[in-house]
């Protein structure tokens, strides 16, 4: 399940016909129309996106899970002394929790939290999993919230003996904001956990270009299905004409800023018509649908700084590869 919130926004603007009222139609309207043309990453996830992702997760050439997921297991012990005694761990885009499982056994073994707070889009997604963490850790407050993490939302009441708290965010999904987006994502994220508080942020990184490609190009084209399902969501959702055997999946490695970008290459002259509005393409001209940020080492303390936020720890894994990165609110005490 992935991390990236999706618009529910239904209301038409005053301008907008009827037929273009959806956030996912007028986005991808608009990002159709405009040069280089682009679809927001955030489309990818309908259902059977969410699955493929799931799928990439498991891929011998996607890393990023598995090593974030070992640095897990290796340095929990030290995470749950950073992260101090009571806090309420507050994690973005949870999904079905299950990297957190990892953060949780270690925290519950020396019932050390006060509360786990899942915060997720999908409200029925999130009591199913809500209702297995209860059994997991029987005696953990768990009180999942429906809201989109990169808006408002109000924390639930938590725990008298709430001693701070603490923002989780793995997956580096950070990387698939725009640097501003990033900004303003820690800003929000410093706000929640409030004085003292802290956030624990899983950080991809930038290494070996063939190891990116084949992470984002794996041989079995789960990548590749995953960056088309958003042609085959537009064909169902939008009434589109897209011929997915007259697409492919690029991927093109920026170096400034680092980064893995997802495009859908036209293999032919083709005209695309969504909600009755034609687009044409030439052979070669791409649909820009994703950017995977990589960091250099000190690359997410820059502009975590920016945004108040002081890095107190860092955890990786033999090949720096994947980072796991403790901030603290300015006025917190150094652990
Ligand atoms: C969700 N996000 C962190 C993934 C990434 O690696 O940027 C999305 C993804 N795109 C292609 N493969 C995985």
């Amino acid at each position: 399940m992935p991390s990236l919130p999706e618009e529910t926004d239904t209301e038409p603007s005053a301008s907008a016909p009827a037929s273009t009222a959806s956030a996912f139609g007028r986005d991808v309207l608009a990002g159709l129309a405009r040069r280089p043309r682009r679809i927001p990453a955030k489309y990818f996830y309908d259902e059977r996106g969410s699955r493929l992702f799931d799928a990439i997760t498991r891929l011998d050439a996607y890393y990023p899970t598995r090593t974030e997921r070992q640095i897990l297991l290796d340095h929990g012990d030290e995470m749950v002394e950073a992260i101090g005694k009571n806090a309420a761990l507050v994690e973005y885009g949870s999904g079905s929790s299950e990297k957190t499982r990892i953060l949780l056994d270690a925290l519950h073994a020396r019932r050390t939290l006060a509360a786990y707070v899942p915060i997720d889009i999908s409200a029925a997604f999130l009591e199913q999993s809500a209702e297995a963490l209860r059994g997991a850790y029987p005696g953990l407050p768990v009180l999942p919230v429906a809201a989109d993490y990169t808006r408002a939302f109000d924390l639930p009441d938590l725990p008298a003996e709430t001693s701070r708290v603490v923002v989780f965010f793995p997956g580096s999904t950070i990387g698939n904001f725009t640097p501003d987006e990033a900004r303003g994502f820690l800003r929000h994220a410093a706000e929640v956990a409030g004085d003292d508080g802290a956030l624990l942020i899983g950080v991809d990184q930038w290494k070996d270009a063939a190891v990116l490609r084949r992470a984002y190009d794996d041989p079995e084209g789960v990548t590749a299905a995953f960056n088309l399902n958003v042609l085959r969501r537009i064909n169902r959702e939008l009434d589109g004409d897209a011929d997915l055997d007259a697409w492919a999946h690029e991927v093109r490695l920026g170096e400034r800023p680092h980064r893995v970008e997802m495009h859908l290459r036209s293999r032919e002259a083709q005209t695309l018509t969504v909600l009755g509005h034609a687009f044409r393409f030439e052979a070669g001209e791409t649909i820009h649908t994703e950017d995977s940020h990589k960091f250099g080492p000190d690359g997410l303390a820059a502009l975590a700084q920016e945004a108040g936020l002081v890095r107190r720890k860092r955890w990786t894994d033999p090949r720096g590869w994947f980072a796991v990165e403790l901030y603290e609110t300015r006025g917190g005490a150094p652990r």
